[in-house]
């Protein structure tokens, strides 16, 4: 059947072809979408999410340039121009270019700022006339340049503006508008989950550090005491020695064997004070460093046996090859062993020939090292919930209930782990390190310290 031309076909030509081009910008907003949402998920840094709206929208949109603006902080909102740019054609856009990183934006001045205060997407055909423009003056000299503003909001407040812009005469379509509307709203949700990543990364860093610092003053407590007999017996050394010279004793060997006794005083002091301090420092951020493993358990050792003692806990600790070695944090493992013996220590405090033992054993890729406490194990329905973080069985003021858990996360982030035994006679949690570090990092730190 033939229609006549000028009637009901061109009505339904436009009307498909009006259908086609809908279509047409919905694939292309589902694919912008979905490469986003591809790529972003790989990435941490939120600046990566506008780098790759940047490139997205400019490979699948006709805009030639775009770029991004970020809310500064500050007592009144302003977008600051950043370095991210991207081009698909530059030539043209110079005093667009040069006239945009020299200033900031207000709320309501200029494309951008409009974008700020509405919170929507803005548009205008021809950049030079928006009102309350201030780089107006420059582009009036070159042809008109379309441009888009997309606000990205994270809580209902915009933190960054998308300006694209182009020489073509791009009017605001709704099609394309809803395109980067639903791109706005994707870059949005980015954006903010990206924060929520980094302030949980940052809070479980509070939390550790403030662990830590439990520990340590769990610690000093034992270790004023452990640092005063060394310096009792520094002083009492030098009397001696003082009252041999004045009584004129010339035995060079007996001099010597008092003075080798100061020295030997002196060494313990020293050793005590270094080992504290490399338990107290932060170390995140160290690279991972090949140690002994005899070393790792005699640091932990000297800083808590002092407070064992006391508490009439007996330590038992075996020999350990001195060729059996570790690429690690060596603090932060001696960080772990001390919560594991001071969880030791809360649980068997005060009962009958109370004692910890540790023991160490060699696997093919890793070590296992062991705590054990002469208690006889922990309740299942509290070995379900120890490792969470918070879950404590201690009085308030005692425990935070943080202690396994970030031993835990310490041991995962040298690719090992923490466990605890179930079924064991005698209460057992175990420490896997593996011998060496994966990967090109620690590669590199292990030539370093070759
Ligand atoms: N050796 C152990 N014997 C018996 N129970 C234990 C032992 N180690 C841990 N637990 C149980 O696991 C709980 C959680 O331990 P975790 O070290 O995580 O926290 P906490 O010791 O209570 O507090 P924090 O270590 O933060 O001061 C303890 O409260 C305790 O009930
Ligand atoms: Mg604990």
């Amino acid at each position: 059947m033939k229609l006549n031309r000028g009637g009901g076909v061109d009505l339904v030509q436009e009307q498909l072809e009006a259908t086609q081009a809908q279509l047409e910008w919905e694939r292309r907003g589902t694919d912008l979408n979905g490469e986003l949402l591809r790529s972003a998920a790989d990435s941490s840094e939120e600046d990566t999410v506008y780098d790759l709206i940047l490139r997205l929208a400019l490979s699948e949109l006709p805009w030639e340039v775009g770029h991004v603006l970020k809310v500064a902080d500050g007592e009144r909102p302003a977008l600051c121009p950043t370095s991210a740019w991207g081009a698909t054609s530059a030539a043209g856009f110079q005093a667009f270019h040069e006239e945009t990183i020299r200033g900031t934006f207000a709320p309501g001045q200029d494309l951008p700022g409009r974008a700020l205060a509405t919170g929507k997407v803005e548009w205008s055909t021809d950049l030079a006339t928006v009102s309350g423009s201030q780089r107006g003056d420059s582009l009036k000299m070159i042809p008109p340049l379309s441009a888009i503003a997309i606000p990205i909001a994270v809580e209902g407040k915009v933190v960054a503006v998308l300006e694209f812009c182009s020489r073509a005469l791009l009017g605001a379509t709704g099609d394309l508008n809803r395109v980067f509307e639903v791109v706005a709203l994707q870059a949005s949700m980015l954006v903010s989950s990206k924060r929520a990543c980094l302030r949980e990364e940052q809070h479980r860093g509070i939390l550790a550090s403030a662990a830590r610092l439990v520990t340590i003053g769990e610690i000093t407590a034992g270790v004023g005491h452990e640092i005063k007999n060394p310096l009792s017996s520094i002083a009492l050394t030098t009397e001696v020695l003082k009252r041999m010279v004045q009584g004129g004793v010339r035995d060079t060997g007996t001099l010597l064997e008092q003075i080798e006794r100061l020295e030997s005083s002196i060494a313990r002091a020293n050793r005590i004070v270094t080992d504290l301090q490399s338990i107290s420092r932060d170390a995140s951020n160290d690279p991972f460093a090949p140690e002994k493993v005899s070393d790792i358990i005699a640091e932990t050792v000297g800083l808590c046996s002092a407070r064992l003692r006391r508490s009439r806990i007996e330590l038992l600790v075996p020999a350990i090859p001195s060729e059996w070695s570790t690429e690690c944090r060596s603090s932060q493992v001696s960080q772990v062993l001390l919560n594991l013996i001071s969880n030791s220590h809360d649980a068997i405090e005060g009962s009958q020939g109370a004692w910890i033992r540790m023991e160490v054993s060699e696997g093919e890729d890793a070590y296992e090292i062991s705590v054990i406490d002469s208690g006889h194990g922990v309740a299942p329905e509290v070995a379900a919930k120890m490792m969470t973080g918070f879950f404590t069985t201690k009085p308030p003021g005692k425990g935070t209930g943080l202690g396994l858990s970030i031993s835990r996360e310490l041991m995962r982030s040298h690719g090992g782990d923490l466990r605890y035994e179930t079924g064991a006679r005698n209460t057992t949690f175990v420490a896997r390190i593996p011998k060496r570090q994966g990967g090109v990092r620690s590669a590199s730190n292990a030539a370093e310290h070759a």
